[in-house]
């Protein structure tokens, strides 16, 4: 059996997820990989394995359906050499909430929500009596506010916020040394954007990090324990602006943002 700590990685079949993988393996972690598409793992996996020497397992999985989640979840329940958990699966909608496919709407809530609270809990029963280790939950700076056409993303990243900082309080009155951290990243260049089917011009090119930025950040922030992480001075000081002005100043700002945005589409 390998004396490594198990690092389990879900949605490393790309983008940041990928990242928090090679960085992981780059530090000495076995890594199991979950995500759907077995065929990006395998290859991941290979590729860490042969650069790192280190273990690394593909497990292909949807974590919008109880029967697999419940598969990775007795996984990390049972990992004797588990060290750390990445809840990162997610994606984003875009589109008013009752104009979208609910079908979608239900899919985000099972994998943001019920799949990081079902893995958190099988990590946490497993990592508590070993008294180290931890887990962190990738959220995003949409977490902190609410934008129209991205309603049930900001909901479920708020959800994984004030989750996060609960389960860290819970673990502050019980003396663990086990750490949480909801990581909370602006824009990532990622599959993400593809898949939303969003153009990445209209960002301005300063507001991009890559993928190894943000793992950096939050593996770093990681080790000194810092439960919200947001990574960038541009994102940081965003969120400073957000925490200092009205929140009906932010949501008139919110609304009239893709009011401006819709009459530029549409002339
Ligand atoms: N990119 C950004 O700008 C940004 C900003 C803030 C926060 N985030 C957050 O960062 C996390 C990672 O996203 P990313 O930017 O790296 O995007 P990405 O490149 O699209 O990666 C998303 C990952 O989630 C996996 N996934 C999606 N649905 C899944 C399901 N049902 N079951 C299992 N795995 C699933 C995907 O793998 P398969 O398709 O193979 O299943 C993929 O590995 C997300 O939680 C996202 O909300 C991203």
């Amino acid at each position: 059996m390998s004396e490594r700590l198990l690092a389990v990685i879900t949605g490393a079949s790309s983008g940041i997820g990928a990242a928090f993988a090679r960085k992981l393996a780059a530090r000495g972690y076995d890594l199991l990989l979950i995500s759907r598409r077995e065929e990006r793992l395998r290859s991941l996996a290979d590729e860490i394995a042969g650069l790192y020497h280190v273990a690394a397992r593909p497990m292909a999985a949807d974590l919008t359906s109880d029967a697999d989640c419940e598969r990775v979840a007795e996984t990390v329940r049972g990992a004797n050499n588990l060290g750390l958990l990445v809840n990162n699966a997610g994606f984003g909608s875009l589109g008013y909430f009752w104009a979208t496919d609910i079908a979608g709407q239900d899919r985000m809530h099972r994998l943001h929500v019920l799949a990081t609270l079902r893995l958190t809990h099988a990590a946490l029963v497993n990592l508590l009596p070993k008294r180290s280790g931890g887990i962190i939950n990738v959220s995003s700076l949409a977490a902190f506010g609410q934008t129209p056409q991205s309603v049930s993303y900001s909901a479920t990243k708020s959800w994984m916020n004030s989750f996060t900082e609960g389960l860290a309080l819970e673990l502050a009155a019980n003396d663990s040394p086990v750490k949480v951290q909801a990581l909370c990243p602006g824009f990532t260049l990622t599959e993400f954007h593809d898949t939303l089917g969003m153009e990445r011009g209209p960002i301005p090119r300063p507001l991009w990090m890559t993928a190894d930025f943000v793992v950096e950040q939050s593996l770093r922030s990681f080790d000194r324990g810092k439960l919200f992480v947001v990574p960038g001075w541009r994102y940081k000081l965003l969120l400073g602006l957000i925490k200092v002005l009205p929140a009906s100043l932010m949501r008139q700002a919110s609304v009239a943002g893709v009011r401006r945005f819709r009459k530029r589409r549409d002339k």
